[in-house]
C-alpha cells in the first residue's frame, strides 16, 4: 500500500504540462485491435490503467511495444477472444475491449468488469446496443458470452448517453456490414477522439461530439500513427489545486474547449483565466468563493471534475452546494475530507459545504481515484502534514502527479510499498 507525505499551506506557481488522456486512451487503445496491422500511438500516459490494457492486448495476442508515452501495437495475430477476468476486475474499461474484439473476431467473453467503487455502474446499455447489431449474448455464471457471424449495422438509441456504450457500439459496428446510427449517444471529447483515430485508420464514421453518430462499415483499416488528445481532468484538477492554494499557473499542452465549464465554475469562484493556443493561465484571488456546481453528461460539467471541486471549496467564503447527477455513490471521500476539518452535509445526491478557514493535515485514505486526487488538493491547502495511503487508486489515473505538483512548489513525496 503506497502513500503520499504532504506538507501543506504552499502556494503552488509555475508551469505544467499536461499528459495524454486515460479516457481517450483507454478506448484507442482498444480499437487498434480492429487493424490487422500495426499501430502507432504518441502521449500515451503511463499510468495502472493503460498498463491494464496492454496487458489484455498482449493476453489476446498482440504484440505491444513501449517507449515512454510511445505504444506500437501489433495486431496482425489475435489468437483469443476471452477477456481474463483478473484482469477485467482492476479496471472498468476492459469493457471496451468486448466490442472491439466483436469487430474483430466475431467473438468476445468477459466478466463483469470492476473500477472505481462510485455507484453500480451496470452494462446493461452495452449489451443492448451489441443485441441491436446482431450479436447473441448469453450469460452463465457471472460470464458474458458475445458471438456473430456477421455484424449488421442497425439504428440503435441509448436510453442514457453512456460514455462506455457509445465508444462499445462505435467499435462494434466499424467493420460492420452497412450503416449504424446511434441516438442519444455521449458526446464526451474523447468520443471524437475515438472517431478521428478511427478515420485516420479508414474507418467512415462522422458525427461524434453530437448525439447522433454514423458508422458507415468498412471491411479493413490501415496501419496509423496516432496522438492521443490531452487529458481535460488532469489539467482541471491541476487548475484546481493552484487555485485553492491562491496560486498561478501556466498549463501546457491544455485544450480549453474540452474544459470550458470547469474554467467558468473556476472564474466564478474568482480566478482569472486566459486562454492561449494550447495553453491555460490561471491566477487565483486570495480567497476562493462558495458556487453550485451539477454533475452532467457532456457538454455539462463532468462528474469527474466533482470531487476536486468540493474538496477546493471546504475552505471558500460562503456555502457551496454541489448536485451529482452522474453516478449515485461518488461522495464517499467526504467521510475522509471531514477527518481534516471540512464541513460537509451530503443529502443524496447534494453537498452542502460550508467553507472554514483551514484544514488541518491527518492520515486519511483515498476511496477511488477522483476521490483521492481530492485528498491531495485537500492536503495541499492543509496546515500541516497529511499522509494519503491507498494512492494505488489516484495512480490508476494521474501520471506522474506528485513530479508535477512538486515542480510548482508544493512539499509531496511518494512512499512505495
Ligand atoms: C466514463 C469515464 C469516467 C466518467 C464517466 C462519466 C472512461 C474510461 N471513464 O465512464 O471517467 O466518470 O464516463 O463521464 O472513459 N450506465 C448504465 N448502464 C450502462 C452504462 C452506464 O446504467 O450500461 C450508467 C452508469 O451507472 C452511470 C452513468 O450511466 O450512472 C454514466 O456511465 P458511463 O457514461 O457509461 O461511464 P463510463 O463509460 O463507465
Amino acid at each position: 500500500m503506497s502513500t503520499y507525505i504532504i506538507h501543506g499551506g504552499r502556494k503552488l506557481q509555475g508551469e505544467a504540462y499536461v499528459s495524454g488522456s486515460k479516457n481517450a486512451s483507454l478506448p484507442i487503445l482498444a480499437a487498434s485491435i480492429l487493424n490487422k496491422g500495426i499501430t502507432r500511438l504518441y502521449n500515451v500516459p503511463d499510468i495502472h490503467d493503460t498498463k491494464v490494457m496492454i496487458d489484455i492486448l498482449r493476453y489476446l495476442g498482440c504484440k505491444v511495444k513501449k517507449n515512454h508515452d510511445k505504444i506500437t501495437i501489433d495486431a496482425r495475430c489475435i489468437t483469443r477472444y476471452e477477456i481474463p477476468e483478473e484482469l477485467m476486475r482492476k479496471m472498468r474499461s476492459s469493457v471496451i475491449l468486448a466490442g472491439a474484439l466483436l469487430g474483430r473476431t466475431g467473438k468476445a467473453t468477459f466478466s463483469y468488469p470492476g473500477g472505481c467503487d462510485i455507484g453500480a455502474r451496470p452494462i446493461d446499455l452495452h449489451l443492448k446496443a451489441f443485441e441491436k447489431l446482431g450479436i447473441n449474448i448469453s450469460e452463465n455464471t457471472g460470464f458474458i458470452t458475445c458471438i456473430c457471424d456477421t455484424i449488421l449495422g442497425e439504428k440503435i438509441h441509448l436510453d442514457f448517453p453512456s460514455v462506455g456504450a457509445t465508444e462499445n457500439a462505435i467499435l462494434a459496428a466499424t467493420l460492420a456490414k452497412n450503416t449504424t446510427i446511434i441516438s442519444n449517444a455521449a458526446m464526451e471529447p474523447e468520443i471524437v477522439d475515438l472517431q478521428n483515430f478511427l478515420n485516420k485508420m479508414g474507418a467512415k464514421i462522422e458525427g461524434a461530439g453530437t448525439s447522433e453518430i454514423i458508422i458507415k462499415g468498412v471491411s479493413s483499416l490501415k496501419d496509423q500513427g496516432y496522438k492521443i488528445m490531452p487529458d481535460r481532468i488532469e489539467a482541471g484538477t491541476l487548475l484546481c489545486c493552484t487555485a485553492a492554494t491562491a496560486g498561478h499557473i501556466i498549463l501546457k499542452n491544455a485544450c480549453a474547449e474540452h474544459l470550458t465549464p470547469v474554467l467558468d465554475k473556476l472564474q466564478e469562484c474568482g480566478c482569472n483565466v486566459e486562454i492561449r493556443k494550447n495553453e491555460i493561465e490561471l491566477k487565483a484571488p486570495k480567497k476562493l468563493q462558495g458556487i453550485e456546481i451539477k454533475t452532467m453528461p457532456y457538454p455539462g460539467f463532468p462528474t469527474d471534475m466533482q470531487a476536486i471541486f468540493l474538496s477546493m471549496l471546504t475552505v471558500a467564503k460562503g456555502t457551496s452546494v454541489i448536485t451529482e447527477n452522474i453516478f449515485e455513490n461518488r461522495y464517499k471521500y467526504t467521510a475522509e475530507l471531514k477527518r481534516m476539518g471540512a464541513k460537509i452535509i451530503i443529502e443524496g445526491k447534494t453537498a452542502i459545504v460550508k467553507g472554514v478557514r483551514k484544514l488541518s493535515g491527518a492520515s486519511v485514505s483515498a476511496t477511488d481515484l477522483r476521490g483521492g486526487a481530492a485528498l491531495v488538493l485537500a492536503g495541499l491547502i492543509a496546515s500541516g502534514k497529511t499522509k494519503i495511503d491507498k494512492i494505488e487508486y489516484i495512480l490508476r489515473g494521474y501520471e506522474n502527479l506528485d513530479k508535477k505538483l512538486s515542480n510548482l512548489g508544493a512539499k509531496i513525496t511518494k512512499e512505495v510499498v
